[in-house]
Parts: structure tokens; C-alpha cells; sequence
């Protein structure tokens, strides 16, 4: 079995006509397209050369957004009174792969995913030189920028779509990503200030005394989701002092070693598994650090847990953090999600990153 081959596989049929990507086809509570899973499948495609997948995608953000104007117009009006929105004021953050907003319940204020497909957007149009599709996104970014700068400093979902009355340090560094990516192609469309304004308010309130980044101001854990931080969204550098001491911490409470990458410590969701997608992020990492050998290493864990006809999971529960916690969430919801096309596109991102350094 190929792992490359199966992973576009599973992510050209989880891509629907309309662009959408499915996050998981066989998992109920992921037949949806979220902003976060799916610019991270459209990198995907677009580090393998998929091209046209990406920009389906990009396309499908830009109607759902469209679809979304009448909320906004209401969030606007409240924000200028301000009123405390409503939850249902703020954008979803995940869609019906028709780009709607579905009527079950979801924790849907999440930021992160805003900042992110507009990081995924510019990578895009970086990769291609897609001016027109950068022109006919135009009026959604605006949009975007605008909500986030509206926001970016309230409490809301982090990317493990929990901890609603936090601030999230992932989050900032999503939504510095984000709109840092739009000031270089558009600077017209970003108040000038933002991007800079996010990066320090994050530097000076979410660090811990011992030096490294947390998991959402007030904490002193780490999420290995911070390593977002440095890669991709370069809110610091991969060599600073405090990503360093970040990535420390990652290793030694998070990383079991000879195996894959926790979330955080006290993560109950399916017992807290290990985490595919987060072991490639530590894989690109280590690239990024020329720790080449320890990428292969994490990578071919990867390949381990892959079920014999090349599917994914989401997480693996051989050494779960919290085994007490499983039954409940596999009589919720049923097993694991897998293919998780989110896990299979991290693995996608690092491998051919990985193949242009040998
Ligand atoms: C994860 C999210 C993800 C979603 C769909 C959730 O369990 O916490 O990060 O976006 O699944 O894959």
C-alpha cells in the first residue's frame, strides 16, 4: 500500500463538486467542512501539485462566506451598539459541504479557522500566481480581516473546539498568520497596525514565567497545537529562544516517546489519543530545524498506523492519557474518525517537503 497514493485518494473523493472537503466521509459529526481542516487539505493538494483542487476549495469559502453577509450585517450593528452578540451573530465554523450552516448544535465560535484560510489563500496564490483568484476572493478576505480585527481579542473556541471563555495562544497565532499573509498581497485591505498589534498583545500575555508559550492566557501548559506558532504562522521564528522552550515542553509533556504527539495533557476526547496530524506538525519542525532524522522518525509512526488499505485515523488509542474517558465518547459518536483527510494531508504536506530535501 502507497500512503501518498491513498492519501489523494481519500482527499479527491472527500472533495465534493462544489469544493467542500468532507472532514472525515465516515465519521457522523465530520460530514461537514470545516475552514481549518480544509485550507490544511488544500495545502495538501497544492504541495503535490493539485492545483485545481486548492482553488475549488478556496472558491466554495468565498460563496459560504458570501451566504453569510446577512449575520454579519447583524454582528456589525451589535458590535456598534455595544451589544454582547448573540452565538448565533458569529460565523460557524463548520459549513454543510453545500456551504450553509448546518441546524445541529456545534461549538462554533472558533477563530482559528478565519486566520487560517486566509494564510492557506496567499500560500495559494504565492504557489501559483493566481492574481484572478486573489481578485475574486478579494471582497471574502476583506470580510474576513474585518471580523477578526473586530474580535481577535475575545474569548472564543480554540482549535480543539473547547474552552469558549478563553483566549487562545494558537488562535492569535492563526489569525496573525492569517492576516500578516493578506498585508503582503493586499495591504490596503489590513489596518496597518494589526498584524503587529496581535503579535505582541500574544508575546506579552501568553508566556509563561518559565519562558514558553501557553496554551491560552492564564494557563501554564502547553498544547502541541502552539506549534503553530513558529510553523506555519511565523509569529515567532522556528529559532527563537521562546519557541525553543516552547517546543521543550512539547517534547517532554506531549511527545511519547517512540510513538506519536498528544494535544494537551488533559485532553479526555476519545481518552486522548495520539494525534496524527500534530505528529507530522512536530515532523515539519523538525525539518525546519534540520532535525531530519527525528522527521523520518515520527513520519514512519505514522505510516505505522495507517489501516491496511491506506486509511488514516484522526488519533490512536494504544496509549491513551485518560483511558477512562473512551467508552463514553465511542458510545457517543462510534469509533475513532478515520479517514480523517485532515491526518492525511499533514502527512501529505510534511512527506513532499521531506522529498525536496533529499
Ligand atoms: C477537532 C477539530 C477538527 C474537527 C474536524 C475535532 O474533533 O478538535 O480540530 O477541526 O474535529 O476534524
Amino acid at each position: 500500500m502507497n500512503l501518498i497514493a491513498s492519501s489523494l485518494e481519500t482527499i479527491l473523493a472527500g472533495q465534493v463538486p462544489s469544493g467542500a472537503y468532507v472532514a472525515s466521509p465516515t465519521f457522523s459529526q465530520y460530514r461537514y467542512s470545516w475552514l481549518r481542516d480544509g485550507t490544511w487539505i488544500a495545502y495538501a493538494m497544492d504541495s503535490v501539485g493539485r492545483h485545481d483542487s486548492a482553488r475549488a476549495f478556496y472558491l466554495w469559502v468565498g460563496r459560504a462566506l458570501a451566504g453569510q453577509q446577512g449575520r454579519l450585517e447583524r454582528l456589525w450593528q451589535k458590535l456598534q451598539r455595544h451589544e454582547t452578540p448573540d452565538e448565533a451573530d458569529y460565523l460557524p465554523t463548520r459549513f454543510t459541504l453545500d456551504g450553509e450552516i448546518s441546524s445541529d448544535f456545534w461549538w462554533d465560535f472558533q477563530l482559528d479557522g478565519y486566520g487560517t484560510w486566509l494564510w492557506g489563500l496567499a500560500a495559494h496564490v504565492d504557489l501559483t500566481d493566481d492574481r484572478d483568484l486573489w481578485a475574486t476572493l478579494e471582497p471574502w478576505v476583506a470580510l474576513t480581516v474585518r471580523y477578526i480585527a473586530a474580535l481577535w481579542q475575545s474569548p472564543n473556541y480554540d482549535c480543539w473546539e473547547e474552552h469558549r471563555e478563553r483566549i487562545h495562544v494558537s488562535t492569535l497565532a492563526a489569525l496573525y498568520g492569517g492576516v500578516s499573509a493578506v498585508q503582503r498581497h493586499s495591504p490596503a485591505l489590513v489596518p496597518d497596525s494589526l498584524p503587529e498589534d496581535i503579535r505582541s498583545f500574544t508575546l506579552e500575555t501568553g508566556i509563561a514565567p518559565e519562558g514558553h508559550l501557553v496554551k491560552y492566557l492564564g494557563s501554564s501548559a502547553v498544547d502541541a497545537s502552539l506549534l503553530w506558532a513558529a510553523v506555519p504562522y511565523r509569529l515567532v521564528e522556528v529559532t527563537d529562544e521562546r519557541f525553543g522552550q516552547t517546543l521543550a515542553r512539547i517534547e517532554r509533556d506531549l511527545h511519547r516517546s517512540g510513538g506519536g504527539v498528544y494535544r494537551y495533557q488533559d485532553d479526555v476526547y476519545y481518552g486522548g489519543g495520539e494525534w496524527l496530524l500534530l505528529t507530522a506538525w512536530l515532523a515539519w519542525v523538525y525539518l525546519e530545524l534540520d532535525r531530519v532524522p527525528e522527521a523520518c522518525d515520527l513520519l514512519a509512526w505514522i505510516e505505522a498506523q495507517a489501516t491496511p488499505d491506506g486509511a488514516l485515523p484522526e488519533q490512536v488509542s494504544d496509549h491513551l492519557l485518560h483511558p477512562e474517558h473512551y467508552a463514553e465518547w465511542q458510545q457517543r459518536w462510534g469509533k475513532v474518525a478515520c479517514p480523517l483527510l485532515w491526518s492525511h494531508a499533514m502527512y501529505l504536506i510534511v512527506k513532499s517537503l521531506l522529498e525536496k530535501r533529499i
